[in-house]
């Protein structure tokens, strides 16, 4: 089936009389000799979700608290002693592996994610390489076959962050990933209402590390998160659709537009970053004076967003003036007339 009707029709109940989505289950603990425990055994509500990701994602999901959660999750789970990593992709996560490298905990070999050759000139010896694709804010893209297929030869792991493709740009266990994960706060969830995070794969002993790291480290979704992002799935192919197809036309606009010197476009899903030529006080001037559009920093919801990126010391690196933003489901004229406003003189 099509990702639209799998994202509508995974991970419902399937009985006679059952209702059609399961209930949102509260309960950390259930009666019975084999000691159900949520965290140990999961909830119908979290497995419902894990279904309908597992389904669009071509393999077994295991829903964390965060996409951090899900990031450190499958960390933990994969155990690499050398890790080779995008230099510049979601601060979190640099910050994530920097602090386990300054624990001596493993070895990373930074690499330009979008040089398909120089990561393959990192793999041979390392036993994960992490792949951001998108990546966040500057949107580069990786090329996730090549890497797999030289990662499987040199016996390597493949993780991808595809939290800025979803499952409806990109599916990378098909291309050859071992795990992709999400941050489902962003585009899954879809309302900027909660935080959850989803590392699937379809290897059994990897789900099994998984399932173990998510218990051992207590990472585990809340009940309503789960529910909810559930709810947000059912919808994301239709609001991949038009945030796609809004972002499209605004990355056309942005580049014809004086103020701006760059726009990075990957070409599919809903981020769009541009540069303006003006730096840092000209964005941060947009930023502050756009109406319709919110100054914010998180994303993947209905509304667009947009926020300057540099003035986080993670994202030093970006150029100064770049602005990173998340179309949103509004009529793209709406948008773009917001936007105007803001970039005028
Ligand atoms: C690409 C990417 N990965 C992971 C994360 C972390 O997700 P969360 O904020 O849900 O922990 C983010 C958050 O912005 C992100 O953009």
């Amino acid at each position: 089936m099509h990702p639209d009707t799998v994202a509508v029709s995974a991970g419902r109940p399937k009985g006679p009389g059952e209702p059609l989505n399961h209930p949102l289950v509260l309960a950390s603990n259930f009666r019975g000799e084999e000691g159900a425990y949520s965290r140990t055994h999961g909830t119908t509500t979290w497995h419902a979700l894990e279904e309908a990701v597992g389904a669009l994602e071509g393999g077994r999901a295991v829903a964390c608290s965060s996409g951090m959660a899900a990031a450190a999750t499958t960390l933990f789970a994969l155990a690499p002693r050398v890790l080779v990593v995008p230099t510049y992709s979601y601060l979190g996560v640099r910050a994530l592996v920097a602090d386990l490298e300054q624990q001596a905990r493993i070895e990373v070999r930074p690499v330009d994610i979008a040089d398909t050759d120089a990561v393959i000139a990192a793999t041979p010896g390392a036993d994960v390489v992490w792949v951001e694709s998108p990546t966040n804010p500057t949107l580069d893209v990786a090329d996730v076959p090549a890497i797999c297929a030289a990662a499987k030869q040199q016996g390597a792991r493949v993780v991808v962050d595809s939290t800025f493709a979803t499952p409806i740009c990109a599916t990378p266990l098909a291309d050859g990933a071992t795990v992709v994960m999400h941050s489902g706060t962003k585009f899954i969830g879809g309302h900027s209402d909660l935080l959850i995070g989803l590392a699937v794969t379809d290897d059994d002993d990897v789900y099994e590390r998984l399932l173990h790291a998510r218990l051992v480290n207590g990472s585990t979704p809340g009940a309503l998160e789960a529910f909810l992002a559930l709810r947000g799935l059912r919808t994301l192919p239709l609001r991949m659709e038009r945030m796609s197809a809004n972002a499209a036309e605004l990355a056309r606009r942005l580049d014809t537009h004086p103020a701006v010197a760059e726009v990075r476009y990957p070409g599919t899903g809903a981020m769009v970053s541009f540069v303006l030529t003006g730096g840092a006080p000209a964005a941060d001037a947009a930023c502050a004076r756009v109406e319709l559009i919110v100054q914010a920093t998180s994303l993947g919801g209905v509304e667009t967003t947009m926020e300057r990126r540099q003035k986080y010391a993670g994202d030093a690196h970006v150029p100064p003036g770049l602005v990173r933003m998340s179309v949103g489901i509004e009529h793209v004229d709406d948008i773009w007339a917001d936007l105007v406003a803001a970039l005028a003189p």
